[in-house]
């Protein structure tokens, strides 16, 4: 029913800019729950840290090769407001985080208020003052399904080259298009803090296999990690994990091919 009445409404609808609201609406929020909460819905500070630990130690860090990553630097894409930044923090010398939204000091409030001083904010923009091959570890969590375009990936695939140092490997979480190909949500359709990004999973391992390597990957994962696998425990994200094609890893060792023989289902 509801999905009739949009479809009746549509024509009529102005529509709204996926990117715009991404960038502006975070400065709305004075109230710091609120301004979190934006972001991953929360009700308190402590169960935003809460589940940052949880999705830090759970999701984002739970494969086998994190543990050969060189601990200097992490970039994060799209740290929202801040909280994988903080988790990220405790584990790297030093963690950074990309983003285009408009309430920076938001994030910094949010990050103090955590204890943290080893982490640094920048805009989309200043990427390029990065130095090349000089992150460690690059990840990216429930933020590829919020781009407006699909030449975003093709962006930040770029960067991840670019920065990923020669023992480095990133994880990227995207939203899965349940048909073939990708799926770009028309401004028309749009509804705030929607996906607006779906990526068959397979293209989008395809996309990554053309510059990296590919570790590990999941196509389908459980929604609540702490309840058994079941068809209703089915989440809409899916994740690739990737390193060089050709990558020294700390001992001087040099791993190079193409083939995915640690691939992972
Ligand atoms: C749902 S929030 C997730 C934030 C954070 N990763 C977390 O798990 O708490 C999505 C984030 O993606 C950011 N975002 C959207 N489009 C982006 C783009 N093109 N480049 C970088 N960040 C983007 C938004 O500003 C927002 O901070």
């Amino acid at each position: 029913m509801k999905r009739m009445l949009r479809a009746l409404w549509r024509p009529f609808r102005k529509g709204l800019d996926v990117e715009r609201s991404w960038m502006e609406s975070p400065a709305k929020f004075r109230d710091m729950v609120k301004f979190l909460s934006w972001f991953d819905k929360t009700s308190s500070i402590q169960e935003t840290m809460d589940r940052a630990e949880s999705d830090w130690g759970k999701l984002i860090t739970a494969f086998d090769d994190y543990r050969q990553v060189p601990r200097r630097r992490c970039l994060e894409i799209g740290f929202g407001g801040g909280r994988l930044l903080v988790e990220s923090s405790k584990d790297f010398e030093h963690a950074l985080g990309v983003d285009i939204h408009n309430a920076f000091d938001k994030t910094r409030e949010y990050i103090a208020l955590a204890g943290r001083t080893n982490v640094t904010l920048l805009h989309k923009d200043e990427l390029d003052t990065l130095e090349d091959a000089s992150i460690d570890f690059i990840f990216s969590f429930i933020v590829f399904q919020h781009f407006h375009a699909h030449s975003e990936v093709d962006f930040y695939l770029g960067q991840i080259k670019r920065l990923m140092s020669p023992a480095g490997c990133a994880h990227i979480f995207f939203r899965r298009n349940e048909t073939s190909g990708i799926k770009v949500v028309d401004p028309k359709d749009f509804r705030q803090r929607h996906s607006s990004l779906f990526i068959e999973p397979a293209l989008f391992r395809e996309r990554v296999r053309r510059d990296f390597r590919v570790l590990e990957y999941q196509d389908e994962m459980k929604k609540h990690l702490d309840q058994p696998e079941s068809p209703q425990n089915v989440s809409g994200q899916a994740r690739v994990v990737f390193v060089h094609k050709v990558r020294h890893v700390p001992s001087d060792r040099v791993e190079v091919g193409t083939e995915q023989p640690g691939e992972r289902r």
